[in-house]
């Protein structure tokens, strides 16, 4: 079984970014620029935007997180989107998710120019992305690739197994592994809440990406020998054996699963840093190419 090192791998890809951040800098030009906005007090997102401005500083971007209350409006929000697209100095911006119930998130994603939207989450970069056209791919399917990528992990002719279809990962995920593309070339099966008897389906994956948010859901008989075990899910749990009182649980049962696997992802350590390494690929592209 290898290990999917997720950390190992996005610290190679930031150092590759800060090495041409460094060429950029030698030119005198300004730095690629991301902004985030986030909108309430939820824990987790506020932990996930922490890491994004984190590593904007590791690699030496520009990035502005902008912070307002639960109670801000929807129009002041999408005032404010409009704004930052209208900022010739700002290359990304992503509005962290979820939103509060009285702000429309497909409001807010297609209110944020596709030529900034570093999550690609628009639908204009989601129809591009499904004609294999030049986009931004979000940021948690993207950093997947990347790591199949950098393992040199074969995937044409596999049955590539994704649980859950989110507009965020499973959905993305399905489109990317099916395309006429490396890491892709795979047969696609997406299964979610609806689907029934998972495991006939996953029994027969080569590759298998769970993302449907349920902690140790996959366990070790839904899984065939040597196949390649990719986990999206982060749920924090409480814990009696960490200092803290709480720990981290991905979808797969990694115990029980991960001595059937050839490779198979941690949690944490795994897909999550992977996310923000592509997070600012995306951000470098939106320079380069606002910057033509
Ligand atoms: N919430 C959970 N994942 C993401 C993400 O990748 N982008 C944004 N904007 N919000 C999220």
């Amino acid at each position: 079984m290898i290990l999917l090192d997720g950390n190992k791998t996005s610290t190679e890809i930031k150092n590759e970014i800060a090495q041409e951040v460094l060429k950029i800098k030698e030119t005198g030009a300004r730095l690629p620029h991301l902004a985030v906005i986030i909108v309430g007090e939820n824990g987790a997102s506020k932990t996930y935007v922490a890491a994004k401005e984190k590593a904007c500083q590791v690699v030496g971007f520009q990035s502005t997180v902008i912070e307002y209350p639960e109670s801000i409006s929807e129009t002041d929000l999408l005032k404010k989107i409009k704004e930052i697209n209208e900022n010739a100095e700002i290359d990304g911006l992503l509005v962290q998710l979820p939103l509060p119930k009285h702000i429309s998130e497909t409001k807010v994603t297609e209110a944020i120019a596709p030529e900034k939207d570093v999550d690609g989450f628009h639908p204009i970069n989601v129809g591009r992305m499904t004609q294999n056209l030049p986009t931004f791919l979000s940021a948690t399917p993207n950093g997947i690739l990347q790591l199949i990528e950098r393992y040199g992990i074969e995937t044409a002719g596999k049955h590539c197994v994704v649980i859950g279809r989110s507009n965020i990962v499973g959905m993305p995920m399905s489109i990317l592994m099916a395309r006429k593309a490396y890491p892709g070339n795979t047969t696609v099966t997406l299964c979610h809440s609806q689907t029934k008897d998972l495991k006939t389906f996953t029994l027969q994956a080569d590759i298998i990406i769970a993302a449907l948010g349920i902690p140790e859901f996959l366990k070790a008989e839904m899984v065939k020998e040597g196949a390649i075990v990719i986990d999206v899910g982060i749920t924090r749990v409480k814990s009696e054996q960490t200092k803290s009182g709480w720990k981290l649980l991905g979808d797969v049962k990694f115990d029980e699963v991960s001595p059937k696997c050839s490779y198979i992802t941690p949690v944490p350590g795994g897909v999550g840093p992977m996310t923000i390494a592509a997070l600012l690929k995306n951000t470098l592209q939106a320079y380069y190419s606002n910057n033509q």
